[in-house]
């Protein structure tokens, strides 16, 4: 129809996606295939019957099981290559894409085969698939901030390599406050800085991500609207929220796409922006939930534009790349 054709072909800037979130069952299988893994499926489809979620948790336990394929610089290539093909397919021109080095350093991959891996891809996407593309390394936010220091001291080795960190897993009993020191230092390097928050923890982890981290971007955020005096915040300060609507749903942060809390965020003023997470769980790249939005919430083409462009203004892009975009 021509309302799919709308919401894939209007050019996009992805903000929020864990490139480990891109492995799609297919090449699970044929990098365990290459690296003498045996996976406790019968096949592609088995474990694509396995996404089904009930929370942010049952989800990581699969997403972090399921990386452990990776093992060489050239998996992580072909892993982003993937991602690239795919984005471009549904009409993104720019990508700031989230890695979590530290789900590959503590099971014996080190941090310079992972970038080295996807900078092999990265590198030239824009040449060969008209995604201009930046690295956000995450930290894992239930491993703790020590952790998070020293993974922070071995990034800053590769500073140049990386636009900026992020927060991210499991997100209950772990407030954006611990992280404080950490977010800091990487600020003082001269770091972009993001974190999930409000994706299943309350408004009040979004507030620290504000005040004690500095965060320019809150990923998700969508539990901002508990709390009117934080939408305000984010409405009249223009802080970008990184919402993925086929997330929500898949992880029951709402029962259903019509009850998500988008039209709302929109209508109290908030810079909104439309992302896929973790592509391959969750039902679709970026495109299938600008299509999703569409369909099931009513934004037509011209909104459809807007949060493309409200992507643009909310992305870390250099100016030159920003104009080509808007
Ligand atoms: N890691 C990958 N996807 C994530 C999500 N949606 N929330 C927290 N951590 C994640
Ligand atoms: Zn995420």
């Amino acid at each position: 129809s021509t309302e799919t054709s709308t919401a894939l072909r209007v050019p996009k800037t992805e903000l929020h996606i864990h490139i480990e979130g891109a492995l799609e069952p297919e090449l699970t299988f044929a990098l365990a295939e290459r690296n003498g893994i045996t996976l406790p499926y019968a096949g592609v489809e088995e474990l694509r019957g396995k996404y089904e979620f009930g929370d942010l948790q049952s989800f990581l336990d699969l997403y972090y099981t399921g990386m452990n394929v990776l093992r060489s610089a050239a998996d992580f290539t072909e892993l982003a290559d993937g991602y690239l093909a795919r984005a471009a397919a549904q009409g993104v021109r720019h990508a700031e894409i989230f890695f979590d080095p530290q789900a590959h350093t503590t099971r014996g991959v080190a941090l310079e085969t992972v970038l080295d891996g996807l900078e092999a891809s990265l590198s030239s996407s824009e040449h060969r698939f008209g995604i201009s593309t930046e690295l956000i390394a995450c930290f894992l936010r239930d491993r703790g901030s020590e952790e998070a220091s020293r993974m922070l001291d071995e990034l800053l080795e590769h500073r140049q390599r990386i636009i900026g960190i992020g927060l991210d897993s499991a997100e209950l009993g772990h407030p954006p406050g611990d992280f404080a020191t950490v977010f800091s230092r990487a600020r003082q390097a001269g770091l972009r800085l993001v974190a999930h928050a409000g994706e299943e923890g309350p408004a009040d982890y979004v507030w620290q991500a504000l005040d004690v981290l500095g965060v320019e971007r809150v990923d998700h955020g969508v539990r901002a609207l508990d709390d009117p005096e934080l939408v305000s915040r984010l409405a009249r300060d223009r802080i970008p929220l990184t919402v993925c609507p086929l997330s929500n749903v898949r992880l029951r942060g709402v029962a259903n796409l019509r009850e998500h809390s988008l039209p709302r965020l929109v209508d109290a003023g908030v810079l909104a922006t439309i992302n896929s997470d973790d592509p391959s769980y969750f039902g679709g790249y970026v495109g299938d939930n600008f299509r999703a939005i569409e369909r099931e919430l009513g934004f037509d083409e011209a909104a459809l534009r807007e949060f493309a462009r409200n992507s643009v203004e909310a992305s870390f892009l250099r100016d030159s790349r920003r104009e080509q975009l808007l």
